[in-house]
């Protein structure tokens, strides 16, 4: 743990105890998200209006799920990979069974090899089989097994060709690779701190959505996702 991470703390202990629910106001406790977004809009080249903090990495895919998983009678597919993350193919599995979907909606991309080239051939080649009825790829940029990048210049390629979404998720990169979001054009990402960037119990996670679907109403509203500006006028 760093040094400085028990200052910080005790510094915001020190805040509560003397401010108690004041905090929020003094401490500028909301206002946390700003300072937190723009230091994580470096780590990830985004501006950090297109980051918000969540509670963990699963709470902010299912978010995302939330706004942008709205499956029809012929696009309902959500493609991952084989080794995928179990809490990450848990969160997809809710959303299938909460619009009441066949399981076989979740198609896992076989990605057993260690070969990174096999690897994404077979999950452009998933995609290509099932493009009419595919409406996510949800997918790490790394490749927890083998720690091998996919190449997702090809994946992203495919799915922009038959209008599928790419969601990626960072848990095994952020902190640890170079990232370019904005390069990488993805439609959304989630994160966790809980690796690479060391953090400890109560971590946060993020997620980042591409400015190109900024205006898109959030699928599960609350104070974040809300503008502050709102906000602090409904609760003056
Ligand atoms: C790839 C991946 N996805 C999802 C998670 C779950 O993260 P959280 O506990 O923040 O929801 C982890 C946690 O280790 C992970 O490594």
């Amino acid at each position: 743990m760093s040094k400085r991470v028990r200052e910080a703390m005790l510094r915001y202990m020190n805040d509560w105890e003397q401010h108690a629910n004041a905090g929020w106001r003094h401490g500028k406790w909301l206002e946390l998200e700003d300072s937190i977004t723009h230091k994580l809009g470096q780590v990830l080249r985004a501006d950090p209006k297109d980051i918000g903090i969540a509670a963990s990495l699963s709470t902010g895919m299912h978010s995302l799920m939330a706004t942008f998983y709205k499956p029809n009678e012929k696009r309902n597919k959500i493609i991952m990979l084989s080794s995928e993350f179990t809490s990450d193919i848990l969160v997809s599995q809710s959303w299938i069974e909460t619009h009441k979907l066949d399981p076989n909606a979740l198609l896992l991309a076989d990605v057993s090899d260690k070969i990174p080239t096999v690897a994404t051939s077979n999950v452009v080649k998933l995609i290509e089989e099932n493009k009419e009825t595919v409406s996510i790829v949800a997918m790490s940029l790394v490749s927890s097994h083998f720690s091998h990048y996919y190449d997702l210049d090809q994946i992203r390629q495919a799915c922009k060709k038959y209008g599928i979404l790419l969601f990626i998720d960072l848990a095994h990169s952020l902190g640890c690779v170079p990232i370019n979001i904005t390069e990488l054009d993805v439609d959304a990402a989630y994160m966790s701190s809980s690796k690479y960037m060391n953090s400890g119990p109560g971590c946060v996670g993020a997620i980042y959505i591409n400015p190109r679907h900024t205006g898109v109403k959030p699928g599960l509203r609350g104070w974040f996702g809300t503008d502050r500006a709102v906000l602090t006028m409904q609760n003056p």
